[in-house]
Order: C-alpha cells, then structure tokens, then sequence
C-alpha cells in the first residue's frame, strides 16, 4: 500500500482530545495496550445538567464506557472486574479474536461472577470501529449502558479536522428519567424488540454540534440500542461513506440517502461542513417513515475554517481480510422464522418439536432453521471446515427486520435483498428485511464454536440464535 502524501500519519492522535459531542469521553487508563475495566452501577447525566441523573449499569463509571484505541497489530490487554450483582462477560463486537477470548457465556468461556475477574487478551488484526459489551442477559445489560468503543487504528488515515465518535442509543425512561426495567417482555420479544422513548448520543440527549465552514469531520457512527435502526438524513449535506462495521470501502453516498444503522452495525462517514457562517442545519433519523425525529442541529460558527473543501482523497486502507474462494464455496441456505404475525406453527426447542402456543408460554417464539435456542452453548447447527470457503443465504421468512451477526468470521455481501452491492463490503452484522433474503461469502478461518444471532437481544433470548462450529 503506497502512501500517498494526501494522507497523514495518524500516530498518537487523540481522539479523546477531539471535542466531542456530549461531553468528553474519556480514554481507559492505558499503558501498552493494558486497560482496566470494571462493569458497575453507576448514575449519568443523561439528561443532561439540571435534570435528575439517570440509573445505570456502566463500565468505569461511563456510558458509554472508555474509549479503548490502539493501532494494528497491537495487544490489547483487558483485567476485567465484575462489580455487578449479576454474572457478566465482555464480547469484542466484530473483532477477529481467538474463540476462547470471545466472551460468550457457557460456550466459550464461564460467565464473570459478581466480584469475579477475567482477562481478556488478544492481537488486534483488523483497523476499524468495533465495540463491546456483555453477552450474558444482553437484553438488560446492554440497554442498561453496558458498551464502549474499540478503535484501532491504521498507520494512515485520511485528513480531517475532527474525527468524532457518535454512539447512538435509545432508552425506555420513566418520568422521572429513570430505566424501565420491563426487560425482555414478551410483547417486545415477539414484535420488533425493546424500542425507547430518548435518544442519545455518547450517553447524552444530544446537543448542537459546532462546525466551521469548511471543516471536514470524520464521525464514526455506532449503534448500540437493542431494537431502533437509525436512518440518519444530513440534510444540506453530502455525506460520504467509508467503513462499514469496520472495514474500509469504496467512498460513496449513503444508498437511499440515508445512513443507515442497525443494531450494532458502524458507518464511518466523512463529512464536508459546506453550509455558510451562521447556518443551522437539522440532522435528522427518518428511518421509520412515521416516527422521524431531529436528532440534533448543525451550527455553523461565525468564522470560516478555509474557502474551499479539501479536495483530498478520504480512501481508507483496503482491509486486511482473505476473500473467500467462491468457487469452492459450499452453500448454506439459513432460514429465520417466527415472531408476531410470522404464520410459524411449530419448531423444535430442546429436541422436542413444540407448537408456537407452548413455545411462547416459555417465552420462545424465534427459530432459525426449525429450532428455537435455549441457550448459548446449543448443539451446532453448521458444521464447517476449517479453510474452507462457505457461502450462507439468510432468509428472513419472519414480519419484522433482523440485523444477523456472524462472531469471529467477517462476511463478504454478494447479494442484499436482489442487489448486488455496488461495492466490495465486509460487515460483521446484516440488516435483512422481511420476507427477503442476504446472500454472504465467509472464509472458516477461525477455528471454535461461533454465535449466529439476531443482534436484536429481545429475539435472541426468545431463541433467534444458534451455533456455528468451525474445526
Ligand atoms: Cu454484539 Cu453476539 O454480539
Ligand atoms: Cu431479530
């Protein structure tokens, strides 16, 4: 990869430094790669200053939790402590780590007792935006304010003035701004999973955002809310897409218009600060054509950063991934079905075939090929070879959208819902609309037994979840 002069070294930025939207997030104590975490209860001012602080569960003390932000090819080092009166584990959302490290309850590791510790300890192969979170009760725990970011970082990247971290979230708030612990429900967990009433942006109702004429931000988007998708309109603004969960695409604009997040899903995006001094521009999430809101405004300041945009080239460094051979590649066909208004009659739940009606007063209603998962550690449903090369169709045959997450293995799009994506693009969660179906292509390179879930925790719990086991 030649380094053109365009790009700059990025080596010691601080993002941490940066303004940020909400407040400052703080980076983990760090040295070499070692970070402390600790998972707790905690209060934030969610609502900002002047209303009450909200309940939280949090790591460090913050939500989101510390920034962890190392280069490729480092050692991150985590001595992990539960202070909650709950087991717990961290999973590294969408990084390449060694099964055993992957933080999933009884199958890759025992959960983190209430005053247990743990130690995570992988290489970082991969540049990108990633995050983590517990995988043990995820429908509380994360809702809760269990996630923080993971940023690793490339030798080069392009030139930006700011480069911002918006963690997007929604919470279900009482009046008195406090959680509503109705987890799980089953009116949720049949429908479209846990929605909230508050949105948020790195822990905080979200305030104006200053920008000068001119200026060129980096914003790395990330969702981490349970159900909500986030289809964010820039409006008087040409947002300019390049990574997808991670990994480096082609520049280009959001399809549609819109860019778009699912659970867990990240967008970086560059943005150019075109409008005028003193402008005020909305940023607005019209995901849900009934249920648009503003998220918050762009205001320019009085004086200009420079007359022109940069005119530099904001490619980022191709990723660092095998392409799957698809001439080799075997097909799977994965067929998601269930929930409200799915027509599903029966499926098999710990080796009994069971009807919906006795499945939901176990508060199960999801299958993914026929079964319905009772816990992580289920007998796998795909076996494969580990080199090999594996094309997966998702078919989702249910009501509702279901953004489907592989761990361990990044999956290259071949076909989303009858297009043939424009670019190449790797991500590590899919959004598959209903009745519609993603075709993916994955190289088993990572040997042990890997989740295949809805990224939505209300349906994984109700059984949208199974076990892929790569030997
Ligand atoms: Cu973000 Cu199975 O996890
Ligand atoms: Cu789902």
């Amino acid at each position: 990869m030649q380094l053109s002069r365009r790009k700059f070294l990025l080596r010691g930025a601080a993002l941490a430094s940066a303004p940020m939207l909400g407040g400052p997030i703080r980076l983990a104590s760090a040295s070499g790669g070692q970070y402390r975490l600790r998972a707790g209860a905690a209060s934030i001012p969610l609502l900002g200053a002047g209303a009450p602080q909200t309940q939280v569960w949090a790591y460090n003390g913050a939500v989101p939790g510390p920034i962890i932000r190392l280069h490729r090819g480092e050692r991150l080092d985590v001595d992990f402590e539960n202070t909650l009166q709950r087991p717990t584990t961290v999973h590294w959302h969408g990084l390449r780590v060694p099964n055993n490290m992957d933080g999933v309850p009884a199958l890759t590791q025992a959960p983190v007792a209430p005053g247990g510790r743990f130690r995570y300890a992988f290489d970082l192969r991969n540049t990108g935006t990633y995050w983590y979170h517990p995988h043990f009760q995820s429908a509380e725990q994360v809702d809760r304010g269990l996630h923080g970011v993971i940023i690793v970082d490339d030798e080069v990247a392009p030139l930006v003035d700011r480069d911002l971290l918006w963690v997007l979230d929604d919470w279900r708030l009482d009046p008195k701004g406090q959680i509503v612990a109705d987890f799980g429900n089953f009116h949720d967990a049949s429908h479209q999973g846990r929605f909230g009433n508050t949105a948020s942006v790195n822990g905080r109702v979200p305030e104006d955002l200053h920008v000068r004429t001119g200026e060129r931000i980096r914003i790395r988007l990330v969702n981490v809310a349970n159900a909500w998708i986030f289809g964010l309109d820039f409006s008087g603004h040409a947002p300019t897409i390049i990574a997808y969960d991670g990994h480096a695409v082609t520049p280009h604009g959001p399809p549609g218009g819109l860019v778009t997040l699912g659970p867990s899903q990240r967008v970086d995006v560059i943005l150019d600060m075109s409008g005028e001094p003193g402008e005020r521009f909305e940023v607005l999430d019209r995901y849900y054509p009934r249920r648009q809101y503003k998220l918050l405004d762009l205001v320019y300041e009085k004086k200009r950063l420079r007359l022109n945009r940069l005119a530099d080239d904001v490619t980022l460094p191709a990723p660092d991934l095998v392409k799957p051979d698809l001439a080799t590649a075997k097909r799977h066909r994965i067929v998601f079905s269930g929930g409200a208004m799915g027509g599903m009659q029966s499926a098999r739940f710990k080796e009994q075939e069971t009807t919906v009606p006795e499945l939901a007063r176990m508060g199960k209603i999801w299958a993914i090929n026929g079964t319905v998962a009772s816990r992580h550690d289920e007998p796998a449903m795909l076996k494969l070879a580990l080199g090999r090369s594996y094309i997966l169709d998702f078919v989702n045959e249910t009501a509702f959208t279901h953004p489907v997450h592989l761990h361990g293995h990044p999956m290259l799009v071949l076909e989303a819902n009858g297009q043939v994506p424009a670019q190449t693009t790797w991500r590590d969660t899919l959004l598959v609309d209903p009745r519609s179906r993603i075709s993916v292509a994955i190289l088993a390179d990572n040997p042990g037994r890997w989740m295949l879930h809805c990224h939505i925790p209300e349906h994984q719990e109700a059984g949208m979840m199974a076990v892929v086991d790569v030997a």
